[in-house]
C-alpha cells in the first residue's frame, strides 16, 4: 500500500520532468494558435493582418481539415497601388481566392511539379470554375513554390508552411489575381490572343464561351492568323465558326501537365478529336505547339498555340525533324502574309468606351500597300511575350489602321 504512494523523489521528477517539458508544451501551443496571432509575429504584414480583420467571415468556419492561407506581404500589396480601391464585394471575391480549400504543405509538391489547387472563390459573379475558382502551384527545381494566378500574375512562396488552428499560412510576395472573362485577358494581359478573339466575335462565339463553365481553349497566337490571313480572307462564315469551335473544348479544364502523350481532346467541333503529342519538354495538340501554358480564365483556361487547327485536319501531326510547324491550311491567296501581315480580325473587337465612334470597316476599302505578298514562312521565333501591357485605347485605336479584308 505504502509503495504506491508516490515518494518524494518521484514528486521531485514528475515535477522537473514538468518544467522540462514546459517550453516544449508552449511551442506546440504556438503552432496551432489563430490566424491573428499567427501574422502579429509575422514582420510585413500589416495589410494582410488589416484584411484578415475586416473580412472575418472569410477567414474562419474552415473545414476540420484545414485551408491554406496565401498571405501576401506588405511589399505584395505595395505593388498593386489600386487595391484598396475595389469594391466590398470585389475585394471579399479576391481573398476568397487567397484562401485554399485543403491544407497545403510545400514539401508536398515534388520538384518541377505543378499542382492546381481549388480556392474558396466559388461566386458564379467571379468564377465559373467547378469548385472553386484555382491557382497553380509550381515547385521549381530549385525548391522555391510559385503561385500563378490570373493574367499571369505570379508569386513566390517567401514564408513556408506556418501552422495555424486552421491550417497553413503561405506568405507570398505578390497579391494573387482573380483570373478574368477571355475577353479581359487577351485584352489587358495576353495580347497575341486579340486576333483569335476577334474572330470569335466575328462568328458570335465569343458569347458562347462567355457563359461556358469548365472550358480548355486552343489559342493559336497573332502570327497564326497573320500567316494565314490570305486564306483567311477567303473563308466562309460557317466554316471560319467550324474552324473556332474546333479550339475548343468544353466542359474540361485541362493543364498542361496533365494532358498524356497520344491521349485524343474532343473539341467543340462535332466532337472531333485533337492529338496531344509530347516530346521532350514540347506539347503539340495535332502539329501545333504550345507555347504558353495554363493560362487561367474565370471559366477554366487557354493553352496558346503556334498554328491554327482545323477540323478538315485532325490527323496532323508534328515534324519532330522542323524547328517550327506549317500551318495545315495552305497560306494561299494575294492578301499580305507573315509577321507583317495586318493582324486579322482586330477590327472585330467590340469598342470599349474610349472607341472612337466614326472608326467604321469598309470591306471595299483599298487594302494597306507596302506588305510584300511573299510567300509565308512560318515564325520561327515563338513569341513568349506575355507582359502585363494593357491594349484598351490602343487596340481599338490601331483597330482602324489595322483593317484588313478578312
Ligand atoms: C458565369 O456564367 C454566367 C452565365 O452562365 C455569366 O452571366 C457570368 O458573367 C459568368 N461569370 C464570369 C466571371 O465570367
Ligand atoms: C510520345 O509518343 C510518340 C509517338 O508514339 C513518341 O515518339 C514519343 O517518344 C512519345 N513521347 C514521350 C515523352 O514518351
Amino acid at each position: 500500500m505504502l509503495s504506491s504512494l508516490p515518494s518524494p523523489r518521484a514528486t521531485f521528477s514528475a515535477v522537473a520532468a514538468m518544467l522540462v517539458f514546459a517550453p516544449a508544451f508552449s511551442h506546440a501551443q504556438h503552432a496551432v494558435r489563430d490566424l491573428a496571432s499567427v501574422l502579429a509575429v509575422q514582420e510585413e504584414m500589416v495589410t494582410f493582418r488589416a484584411l484578415v480583420k475586416r473580412f472575418p467571415d472569410v477567414f474562419s468556419g474552415f473545414p476540420k481539415e484545414g485551408v491554406t492561407i496565401i498571405a501576401p506581404n506588405d511589399f505584395a500589396f505595395s505593388k498593386v497601388g489600386n487595391w484598396g480601391h475595389k469594391t466590398t464585394e470585389a475585394t471579399e471575391a479576391a481573398l476568397k481566392y487567397h484562401v485554399i480549400t485543403t491544407p497545403i504543405n510545400t514539401g508536398s509538391i515534388g520538384k518541377g511539379n505543378s499542382m492546381i489547387a481549388a480556392t474558396t472563390l466559388t461566386d458564379p459573379a467571379f468564377t465559373n470554375v467547378t469548385g472553386g475558382q484555382q491557382l497553380i502551384l509550381t515547385k521549381q527545381p530549385g525548391g522555391e513554390v510559385v503561385l500563378t494566378s490570373g493574367f499571369a500574375t505570379r508569386g513566390t512562396i517567401v514564408v513556408e508552411d506556418i501552422a495555424f488552428d486552421g491550417g497553413i499560412v503561405q506568405i507570398v510576395d505578390s497579391v494573387m489575381r482573380v483570373p478574368e472573362t477571355l475577353e479581359s485577358t487577351a485584352r489587358n494581359a495576353y495580347t497575341d490572343l486579340t486576333a483569335f478573339l476577334g474572330a470569335l466575335h466575328r462568328t458570335h462565339i465569343a458569347d458562347e464561351i462567355l457563359t461556358a463553365k469548365d472550358v480548355t481553349i486552343l489559342a493559336p497566337r497573332n502570327a497564326a492568323f497573320q500567316q494565314l490571313a490570305g486564306v483567311l480572307s477567303h473563308t466562309t462564315p460557317s466554316d471560319l465558326r467550324r474552324i473556332l469551335h474546333y479550339h475548343i473544348v468544353p466542359d474540361l479544364v485541362l493543364h498542361s501537365w496533365e494532358l498524356q502523350n497520344g491521349s485524343f481532346l474532343v473539341s467543340a467541333e462535332q466532337s472531333r478529336t485533337m492529338e496531344i503529342t509530347r516530346l521532350g519538354n514540347y506539347i503539340f495538340v495535332n502539329s501545333a505547339q504550345f507555347l504558353q501554358t495554363d493560362i487561367l480564365l474565370s471559366n477554366g483556361l487557354v493553352q496558346m498555340v503556334d498554328n491554327i487547327l482545323s477540323p478538315d485536319h485532325t490527323d496532323a501531326r508534328p515534324d519532330i525533324t522542323a524547328t517550327a510547324q506549317l500551318p495545315v491550311l495552305t497560306p494561299s491567296g494575294a492578301t499580305a502574309t507573315g509577321t507583317k501581315a495586318p493582324i486579322p480580325f482586330t477590327s472585330d473587337l467590340p469598342c470599349t468606351s474610349d472607341c472612337p465612334e466614326t472608326e467604321t470597316f469598309d470591306a471595299k476599302a483599298p487594302r494597306p500597300t507596302g506588305a510584300p505578298a511573299s510567300p509565308p514562312t512560318p515564325d520561327s521565333a515563338p513569341s513568349r511575350n506575355s507582359g502585363l501591357v494593357g491594349i484598351g485605347l490602343g487596340v481599338c485605336l490601331a483597330a482602324g489602321a489595322l483593317v484588313v479584308g478578312i
